[in-house]
């Protein structure tokens, strides 16, 4: 049997689109670029993913969750550095209107899009943030901002979580929630979007052992995308050098993903020192400090590891990574296969009675209500049983149980698993246990 992993973008944005994981945002108008929409099957994908990242993180004993407001006050963003240093260098092409980020194009080239050379004007500056405004009046005075990043929720809620949940240092605030950017160039699917979702954690630190924290954190990072049954040689780490750290980090590193457009950044873990919660104690007047009862009442604001993972661009990973064309061009063979970790696949089973008859449906129904109480699964009746298998492989179903005539004799179903194809008969009160067991 011959197996291939996903070659391009394209095939993985049609089965997203054929099967009801993810579509274009406002497809009837034409489409939106840089918004998708995720489907019955891509929403549910999506929580088994934010569930994982949200045990892992507030299983700890000292880890607790927030979530906070979309629009905040717009000093936040004066005071984290977004107002005035959230910035991309924009370039247009003067002959067909294209835009481009000038970072990222050779501006002494051609142009990409329409092939005109020595067209592309000055770059100029241009704030990523989204701005809206707050109340009826459109003046200035009203601006507000969509977030940029859900870190900021966090940090000037940190005397109230940190009080009210009498927490010591270290510990750490973890929020799952969206962002908006408006991106130059989005692009290569949920990869970059002006809308997104990211899952943050700012774990608080004393002064001088944040380098231990983060050692800590990369490891456990690392170990939670293997988890969920990343292949590790479809990942790796890619520090920041003195030249690509930012102002306030005095350490930092990315995971990344072998997407089939390149390598890119899908996670990052970041010594943020003391940089944000100085900014919002100057900038809002109110004392943020932190008095150390185990040090003398020693008073300091402490210090911050970072992990900040989009919720997406894991998603996307995770799609990539299972994907799997199998037999390919033997038209009788080959299937599209999602090879997802049983724990992060959005339907753990369907069931399919062979016909429909009464005498198969009567068993198959009540066998699908009984599992359904513990796993998300399909109830398949439409269309030969083959077909329907492919169905299954194609959205990543562990396992699909057939009821046939025998089973009115024998009280058992076929098990047939998603990977292997192969086929098993199961009693039907051991099924349950069956799937618990590889679940
Ligand atoms: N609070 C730190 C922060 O926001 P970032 O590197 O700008 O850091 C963190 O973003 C993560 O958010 C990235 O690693 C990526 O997974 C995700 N992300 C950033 N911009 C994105 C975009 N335009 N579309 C989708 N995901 C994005």
């Amino acid at each position: 049997m011959s197996e291939e992993n996903l070659k391009s973008m394209n095939d993985l944005v049609a089965m997203c689109k054929r099967r009801g994981f993810i579509f274009q945002s406002s497809e009837i108008y034409g489409g939106q670029g840089g918004f998708w929409d995720y489907g019955p099957l891509g929403v549910e994908l999506k929580m088994n993913v934010k569930n994982r990242w949200w045990r892992a993180m507030t299983l700890r004993r000292n880890v607790v969750g927030v979530d906070s407001a979309i629009i905040m006050h717009p000093e936040t963003w004066k005071a984290s550095g977004h107002v005035d240093g959230f910035i991309d260098p924009l370039v247009d092409c003067k002959n067909c209107k294209a835009r481009f980020r000038a970072d990222q194009i050779d501006l002494s080239a051609s142009c990409t899009n329409c092939g005109e050379s020595g067209t592309f004007t000055e770059p100029r500056d241009f704030n990523l943030m989204f701005k809206t405004q707050i109340g009826p009046v459109e003046d200035s005075a009203a601006t507000a901002y969509l977030r940029p990043e859900t870190a900021q929720g966090i940090f000037v809620n940190f005397n109230n979580v940190q009080g009210t949940m009498r927490q010591k240092l270290p510990f750490g605030i973890a929020q799952i929630g969206k962002a908006f950017r408006n991106e130059i160039t989005p692009g290569n699917f949920i990869f970059r979007q002006r809308e997104f979702e990211q899952m943050e954690m700012q774990y608080f630190v004393k002064p001088g052992v944040q380098m231990e924290a983060m050692e800590e954190w990369k490891q456990a990072r690392w170990k939670w995308h293997l988890d969920n049954g990343l292949r590790s040689d479809h990942l790796q780490w890619e520090p920041h050098g003195p030249d690509n750290l930012a102002h306030y980090a005095d350490a930092a590193t990315d995971i990344e993903y072998k997407f089939p457009h390149g390598w890119g950044e899908m996670e990052g873990i970041h010594s943020r020192t003391d940089f944000d919660l100085s900014q919002h104690q100057q900038f809002s007047g109110k004392n943020l400090n932190y008095v150390d009862q185990l040090d003398g009442n020693k008073k300091y604001i402490p210090y911050v590891i970072e992990t900040s993972v989009g919720l997406d661009r894991t998603i996307l990973a995770l799609m990539c990574d299972a994907y799997r064309l199998e037999n390919a061009g033997d038209k009788e063979n080959e299937r599209v296969v999602m090879k997802f970790h049983p724990k992060i696949a959005p339907i753990k089973f369907a069931v399919m009675p062979l016909m429909k008859k009464p005498q198969l449906e009567e068993v198959a129904t009540k066998l699908f209500a009984d599992l359904q109480e513990n796993y998300l699964g399909e109830y398949d009746v439409a269309g030969s049983i083959g077909k329907r298998y492919r169905r299954q492989d194609e959205i990543g179903t562990p396992f699909c149980l057939t009821v046939d005539f025998d089973s009115l004799e024998d009280n058992s179903v076929t098990v047939r698993d998603r990977d292997t194809m192969t086929q098993e008969r199961i009693s039907l009160d051991k099924v349950k246990s069956y799937l618990a067991e590889r679940l």
